[in-house]
């Protein structure tokens, strides 16, 4: 097997909220891939960072009255103990403000700009006359340009779906200051993406993407590409523009710099020859790990900035899905938004790693962190299977063979059935398809444990005649025990280091083939407790708890639950009359298809019955709150008579009805038990 050269990068944590479950499915999906390269003795690094830029964290910091330098030097520290916690062996975590970044993030503008590839336009922007600032989209709020749903986002309504630009929005209003936002010129600074459209086709069809993500890239190629805009105007956290005073990057130009940045500080620490990873003949595979949702910065953006640099490209983007809980996006009401934290106060990180590895595969998918299967799981394969062989053999090695394995090998051909699957399960690591490893790693641990009982050795060491068997068989059991660890190790490091400690042994690709024999063993610790309930209650009660106040969530992707929750009431509309009321038809409605609508983050799409056998489509920005599964079957209320509305997706036929701020805080509204589709509720 030749040494390969691989950096491996995991998509960089904005630097103005915790870690949360929804971030952790990468770190833990990225280290175990590096994890198990390093195993195989390649020459691989994983490397990360804060993303430290942008308006959210200089506001953050302004609102808790320090400067953004202090803020994203705490959130670093706090961010390093989370992933310590979880055992993200990151052989570097920087920050997007270091030096090393600055410097990346002028060199590959400059080489841009003499490329000819920026170009300067003046638009027109919302502003905040109080804060004097421009304003991103989600710092304005206002009334749905489309349905008039009030207090909706900037750019998207929650209520009906629709996208729109801010300049749409009705009583706009600043979110910084609460001031109604003006529009206003500056110039921009724009980055020339489609002069890179023929290069990104090749390169997206050179096996760097997933499947699904090549397809979705291909409708971006059929609607064409646009300019970037890269500038933000001061006052922004960020770099400031090389000559270009007052004019920052924007926080995604030098994001991805990032990445580079770091591996160069860890390459100065350390030795290592920078270029030979990144100049564009180099031999090294370089991977980036990120969630789905910014797939259009890292496989657009990113390789074009790199092309016009004249640096190499990335070898692949793997693309993950999101993270849901109990079948529903994370919710704080529901206690589901658990931060890394606040599951580390309660329960065994390892746990995490093994469930997710147990479902992660090398597709978009999402996965669920169902938490009764969680602890069903844990408890079935790690306690109740693989531990149990070591701890079925463990005692009576110690007690009645002083510690040392029996230098026979009871059954050569079971070990060898263990060690031949080795590079299958080799192959799945490798194709990133954990699932499909665990599942072969339990099967043999079904094995091992039939074995056992087959021989049961509690009974052979009675007999005083049988003691040799009963050695051989508990030796057999913890050699069966050793191939199965060394097969987790990737995804299970600190138990895989216990059980290291207690074999006397390394658990490595070099030496797993051969059994330990006529080997001292050390007394065995139980190497993995059952998942307590009642601690799984106790953190999603903790994560309830984590709910006061709003403005301590993060503004990051992975959970869009970032409405503040405001406490306050909704004023109470103009007075309306009866028939004004009236003209109103709402019925009852029974959900018979849900579904997510591919491209829109916040839709499902719906089919309704509204009884005489007509049935509806309605799509409803829930998606947030509900997962298809939780609505099918359901009855709910809609509106009947609102005029059908054309949406990007497709004809929406009505209005389901729904309570709260938005986001994951909704709640559709169910008649009482008895109530048919149709009825008129009135
Ligand atoms: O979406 C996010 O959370 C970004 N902070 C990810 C940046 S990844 C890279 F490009 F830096
Ligand atoms: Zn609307």
């Amino acid at each position: 097997m030749s040494t390969r050269k691989i950096l491996v990068t995991s998509a960089l944590p904005y630097a103005n909220g915790p870690i949360h479950l929804g971030h952790l499915l990468e770190y833990i999906q990225t280290d175990i891939w590096a994890r198990f390269q390093k195993a195989r003795g390649h020459e691989c690094y994983y490397v990360c960072a804060d993303d430290a830029h942008g308006t959210p964290i200089m506001l953050k910091a302004q609102e808790q009255g320090i400067t953004s330098e202090q803020m994203i030097a705490k959130t670093n520290i706090e961010h390093q103990a989370d992933f310590a916690g979880f055992a993200i062996g990151f052989d570097n975590y920087h920050s997007t403000h270091s030096d090393e970044n600055r410097e990346f993030a002028s060199q590959i503008y400059n080489k841009l700009n003499a490329g000819g590839y920026i170009k300067r336009k003046t638009i027109s922007q919302l502003f905040d006359p109080q804060k004097q600032m421009f304003l991103p989209d989600r710092f304005v709020k206002g009334d749905c340009p489309k349905c008039g749903a009030l207090d909706q986002n900037g750019d998207s309504c929650d209520v009906c779906g629709a996208t729109y630009s801010p300049t749409e929005v009705k009583n706009a209003r600043s979110v910084v200051s609460g001031a109604t936002p003006v529009l206003k010129d500056s110039e921009h600074y724009f980055f020339d993406l489609p002069a890179f459209g023929q290069m990104l086709q090749d390169w997206t069809r050179s096996g760097s993407l997933q499947d699904e993500m090549a397809n979705k890239l291909q409708e971006w190629f059929k609607d064409g590409l646009q300019m970037w805009d890269i500038s933000r105007d001061a006052p922004y956290f960020g770099f400031e523009i090389p000559g270009a005073p007052g004019k920052f990057f924007y926080v995604w130009l030098d994001a991805p710099i990032g990445y580079l940045a770091s591996f160069k500080n860890l390459c100065d620490k350390k030795g290592i020859d920078f270029d030979s990873f990144w100049q564009l003949d180099s031999d090294a595979e370089v991977y980036h790990f990120i969630g789905k949702d910014i797939i259009y910065f890292h496989s657009l953006f990113w390789p074009a900035m790199l092309h016009g640099a004249g640096m190499r490209k990335p070898n692949a983007i793997f693309a993950h899905g999101f993270v849901t809980v109990n079948g529903a996006k994370m919710s704080k009401s529901r206690g589901t938004f658990i931060k890394a934290r606040t599951y580390l106060d309660h329960l065994n990180p390892e746990y995490l790693r093994y469930y997710f590895a147990s479902k992660l595969s090398s597709s978009i998918t999402d996965l669920d962190l169902n938490l009764d299967d969680f602890s069903q799981k844990v408890n079935a394969d790690l306690v109740g299977k693989v531990v149990n062989i070591a701890s079925r053999c463990a005692g009576f090695i110690t007690k009645r063979y002083d510690g040392k394995l029996s230098a026979n090998v009871a059954e050569p051909e079971l070990l060898a059935e263990f060690t031949a699957a080795g590079e299958s399960i080799a192959d799945s690591f490798e194709k990133r398809e954990f699932a499909r490893a665990i599942r072969d790693i339990m099967a043999l641990a079904d094995k091992a444990n039939q074995y056992i009982d087959a021989k049961a050795p509690w009974v052979l060491v009675k007999d005083d005649s049988k003691q040799q068997e009963a050695h051989d068989v508990c030796s057999m059991g913890i050699n069966l025990f050793r191939v199965l660890m060394h097969y987790l190790k990737p995804v299970l490091p600190v138990m895989a280091s216990e059980t290291e400690a207690f074999l006397n042994s390394e658990l490595s690709w070099s030496n797993y083939q051969q059994p330990l024999t006529n080997h001292a063993i050390n007394p065995f610790k139980a190497l993995m407790q059952r998942v307590e309930p009642a601690k799984v209650a106790a953190m999603l009660e903790a994560s309830k708890e984590n709910l006061q106040p709003a403005a301590e969530e993060p503004a990051t992707k992975a959970a869009k639950t970032e409405k503040p929750a405001s406490g306050e009431r909704e004023p109470i509309a103009e007075t309306i009359s009866i028939d004004d009321f009236a003209k109103i038809d709402l019925r009852v409605a029974r959900i018979i298809k849900a579904e997510a609508v591919e491209g829109a983050d916040k839709l499902v799409q719906l089919q309704l019955d509204i009884g005489a056998g007509e049935v509806r489509q309605v799509f409803a920005g829930i998606k947030a709150a509900y997962s298809p599964e939780q609505l099918e079957g359901r009855l709910t209320v809609m509106v009947a008579n609102l005029a059908p509305r054309k949406m990007r997706f497709g004809l929406s036929e009505g209005m389901v009805l729904a309570a709260g701020p938005g986001g994951s805080e909704l709640f559709i509204l169910s008649p009482d038990d008895g109530a048919e589709p149709g009825m008129r509720v009135k």
